[in-house]
C-alpha cells in the first residue's frame, strides 16, 4: 500500500525511479510521482496508473537535464482523495525538503496545529504533508539534518517509510522507517531505496535491510545507519534472494495469470520446505514435467523398503516449533483478512477434524475490538501473504500483550508480522504482485494442512499410518494442481455465461464453503461482479428470496458426505429459476442436464480438496475479468498490503 523509491549516485534517475515504480504498483496506482534534486526540486506528479506519469515526464524538457538523485512514489490514498495536489512527493513550504512517504501518521491533526501556529500552511490533504513541513521546521532549528530526523522520528506517531532530500545537500538521500518496509540496495556507485527489493533487482541485488527506527544517509559510495538512539550500526550487504524471472511476467499476459500457473511449483515447494528441516536436506526436487509424481520417488521407495526408506515427513522446526509447543496447544485462534481468512476457514475444518483441537477464526480487523479471551494454552495463529497487514499486525501484537503464544504464516521473509511472533512458517509462494492473491492462498492452504497434521501427530489424535497416508496424499496435491491448469481454457464458456450477470451465488457445505468465499472473493474484486458465498444450508433462511429467473448459483461439491444434502440445496434454487453451474471433484456424481455448466477436478483426499476446486475459481475470476476488458492485476481501488486499519 503505497510504494516509495529513491536513487543515488551515477545513473539515469529518472529511469531508475520509474523503473522502480512499475515493480511497486501493485502497491498502489491512485497516483504516482517523482522529485529529482535540482535547484529548486524538479518534482512532477499525475493521477492514475504510472503510465500517466510516464506521459508528463516523457514530454516535458526538464527531465532531460542530468540528475543525481531522486525520489519516487506510487500511492493508494488515505488521506484526501485520489488528486495531483495529494500525490507524492511532497515539498515543504519553503521548498527546503521533499519526500515521498509510505505509512500512516496518526498524530499529525495534533502536529499539524502545531505547524500552524508556528505559521505553516498547507496546500494537500495529506498526512505526509505535515511530517515534510515538521522536517523542514526541525532542520531550520537544529540547523542539522541528521539531529532534524531524529527529533521528527521521536514525534511521528503511527508508521512510516520515507525517503527525503533536503535542498541544502545535493548528494546524499535520507531514509527513516517505521512499521513501513524498506530496504537498501548498493549498486557501483550508486545506492538505491525501495518499498520492495524487486523495485531495483534489474540493477542489482546486494542489499541492506532496514530495520524499525533506523535512520539512513546514503551518497553515491557511502551508507550510514543509525540507530534510534544515534549510534552508527555496522551492517554487512546480504544477496537477495529474488529472481529476475520471479519479477517478470515472462510470457505471460498478466502476472495473475503467471501467478496461478505457478501454483504446482509453489505447493511443492511449501511441502518441501515443511520437510527439509527435519531430513537436514532438501527433498529432491522435481523438474516441473515431474510434479506429477512430486516426492513419489521416497514414497515408492517407502513401499518397497519399508525399513530402509527415507519417507518424507513434516517437522515441527519448519513452524520454528518443538513438538512440546504443538502438544501444549489447547485451542488455536486465526487471524488474518482478505483470502488470508478464508485460508483460515479451510484450517479450521481440516484442524478440527484431523486434532480435534477446537479452532476459531477471527478477522483481524475485529478481534481487537471484540475484547478477546485467550485461554491458557491457546494458540493465536496470524495468517499473512505480505506480513504487513496492519490489522493482522496489530492483533498479533495484542495477542501477545495478552499472553498468548504467536505463530504466523507468512510470504515475505523478514515481514513484520513475522518479526512480531514467537514462531513462523514461511509459505513458498515467492513475489506474488498480482494484487489478488492466487498462489499464496494456495500455499496457506498448505500451510494450514500440514500444521493441522502436525498437531494431530503430536496430540497421538492420528496414527503412524494415518499420518503416512495423508502426507502421501499431500505429496501428489502439486500433480493434480497440474492437472487443473487445462481448466483456463476449459473454464471459458462458463465465463462467457457469467460475464454480463449482476449478482453471482456461491454454495458450498463444510469445507466447500470455505473454498466458496474464495471463489466468491476472487471474481467479485477482479470483474466488479457483485458475488457472495453463502452456506448451502444457511440459504433458505433468507438468501433464496434473492433468487429469480436465471439467477446465476455456483454450488462447490467435493464433499462425498455432504454433496447429497448440497445437490438437494441446489435443486432449490434451480426451481426457482436460477440456472446452476458446479465446480467439484470427479467422484461426485451431478445429473449434468440439470446444471448449465460443470467442471471435475481429481479426487484427493476430501480434507485436501480445496486446493483443487480453488483453481477453475480462480481461472473464473481471471476470464471474467478479461471479458469485461479489465486489468486482473490492479483492480480499481485496491492494492497489495493493505498497510491501513
Ligand atoms: C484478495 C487478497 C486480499 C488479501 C488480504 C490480506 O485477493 O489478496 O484479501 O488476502 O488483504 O493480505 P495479506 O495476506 O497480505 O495479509
Amino acid at each position: 500500500m503505497c510504494g516509495i523509491v529513491g536513487f543515488v549516485g551515477q545513473g539515469n534517475p529518472k529511469e531508475i525511479l520509474l523503473a522502480g515504480l512499475s515493480r511497486l504498483e501493485y502497491r498502489g496506482y491512485d497516483s504516482a510521482g517523482i522529485a529529482l534534486y535540482a535547484h529548486p526540486f524538479t518534482v512532477v506528479k499525475a493521477v492514475g496508473k504510472l503510465e500517466e506519469l510516464k506521459k508528463k515526464v516523457e514530454a516535458s524538457k526538464e527531465f532531460e537535464l542530468p540528475y543525481s538523485m531522486g525520489i519516487g512514489h506510487t500511492r493508494w490514498a488515505t488521506h484526501g482523495k485520489a488528486s495531483e495536489k495529494n500525490a507524492h512527493p511532497h515539498l515543504s513550504m519553503h521548498k527546503e525538503v521533499v519526500l515521498v512517504h509510505n505509512g500512516i501518521i496518526e498524530n499529525f491533526a495534533e502536529i499539524k496545529n502545531f505547524l500552524q501556529e508556528k505559521g505553516y500552511s498547507f496546500y494537500s490533504d495529506t498526512d505526509t504533508e505535515v511530517a515534510v513541513n515538521l522536517m523542514e521546521y526541525y532542520y531550520r532549528k537544529e540547523k542539522d539534518i541528521l539531529k532534524a530526523l531524529f527529533s521528527v522520528q521521536k514525534e511521528l506517531k503511527g508508521s512510516f517509510a520515507f525517503a527525503i532530500m533536503f535542498l541544502e545537500d545535493a548528494n546524499t538521500l535520507y531514509a527513516m522507517r517505521k512499521d513501513s518496509p524498506l530496504i537498501v540496495g548498493k549498486g557501483k556507485n550508486a545506492f538505491y531505496l525501495a518499498s520492495d527489493v524487486s523495485a531495483f533487482l534489474d540493477y542489482t541485488k546486494k542489499i541492506y535491510p532496514v530495520e524499525n527506527r533506523e535512520i539512513l544517509s546514503l551518497s553515491e559510495k557511502e551508507i550510514h545507519i543509525y540507530n534510534q538512539n544515534g549510534e552508527e550500526v555496522k551492517r554487512s550487504s546480504t544477496i537477495a534472494e529474488l529472481s529476475q524471472s520471479q519479477i517478470h511476467k515472462g510470457d505471460y499476459l498478466h502476472f495473475m495469470e503467471k501467478e496461478i500457473f505457478e501454483q504446482p511449483k509453489v505447493v511443492k515447494d511449501t511441502l518441501l520446505y515443511a520437510c527439509k528441516q527435519e531430513n537436514g536436506k532438501q527433498l529432491e526436487n522435481g523438474k516441473p514435467e515431474e510434479y506429477a509424481t512430486p516426492g513419489a520417488k521416497q514414497f515408492s521407495s517407502a513401499r518397497k523398503d519399508p525399513e530402509n526408506a527415507e519417507n518424507p515427513d513434516f517437522s515441527y522446526e519448519a513452524f520454528s516449533m518443538a513438538e512440546k509447543d504443538f502438544q501444549d496447544i489447547s485451542r488455536v485462534r486465526v487471524i488474518a483478512c482478505g483470502s488470508a481468512y478464508h485460508a483460515g476457514w479451510v484450517l479450521k475444518s481440516v484442524c478440527e477434524s484431523l486434532a480435534r483441537v477446537p479452532v476459531q477464526v477471527e478477522l483481524a480487523s475485529e478481534f481487537r475490538y471484540n475484547h478477546p479471551i485467550l485461554e491458557n494454552g491457546e494458540l493465536v495463529l496470524s495468517i499473512s501473504q505480505s506480513g504487513e497487514t496492519a490489522d493482522t499486525l496489530a492483533a498479533v501484537k495484542e495477542a501477545k500483550k495478552l499472553g498468548a503464544k504467536t505463530l504466523s504464516i507468512v510470504n515475505v521473509k523478514g515481514s513484520a508480522i513475522a518479526k512480531e511472533s514467537d514462531f513462523v512458517f514461511y509459505t513458498q509462494a515467492g513475489p506474488e504482485i498480482a494484487v489478488a492473491t492466487t498462489k499464496a492462498y494456495s500455499c496457506q492452504l498448505v500451510a494450514g494442512y500440514i500444521f493441522s497434521l502436525l498437531l494431530a501427530k503430536a496430540k497421538g489424535k492420528i496414527s503412524r499410518e494415518e499420518a503416512s497416508n495423508l502426507t502421501e496424499e499431500l505429496f501428489l496435491l502439486p500433480g493434480k494442481v497440474q492437472q487443473c491448469l487445462s481448466m483456463d481454457q476449459e473454464i471459458l464458456p462458463m465465463a462467457k455465461e457469467l460475464k454480463d450477470a449482476d449478482n453471482i451465488f456461491f454454495l458450498g457445505r463444510g469445507l466447500d464453503w470455505a473454498i466458496s468465499m474464495e471463489g466468491a472473493l476472487k471474481l467479485k474484486e477482479i470483474s466488479y461482479i457483485h458475488c457472495e458465498s453463502y452456506s448451502s444450508g444457511e440459504l433458505k433462511h433468507g438468501t433464496i428470496s434473492l433468487i429469480e429467473k436465471d439467477s446465476p448459483v455456483i454450488g462447490l461439491l467435493s464433499q462425498e458426505e455432504l454433496a447429497g444434502k448440497s445437490i438437494s440445496n441446489i435443486h432449490e434454487v434451480r426451481s426457482r429459476g436460477a440456472k446452476c453451474f458446479a465446480i467439484k471433484t470427479e467422484d461426485i456424481a451431478i445429473e449434468e442436464e440439470d446444471f448449465a455448466g460443470s467442471l471435475s477436478v481429481a479426487k484427493t483426499h476430501p480434507l485436501f480438496a480445496g486446493s483443487l476446486l480453488v483453481l477453475p475459481l480462480q481461472f473464473l475470476a481471471y476470464r471474467v475479468s478479461l471479458l469485461k476488458g479489465f486489468d486482473p492485476d490492479k483492480p480499481r481501488n485496491l492494492a497489495k498490503s493493505v498497510t491501513v486499519e
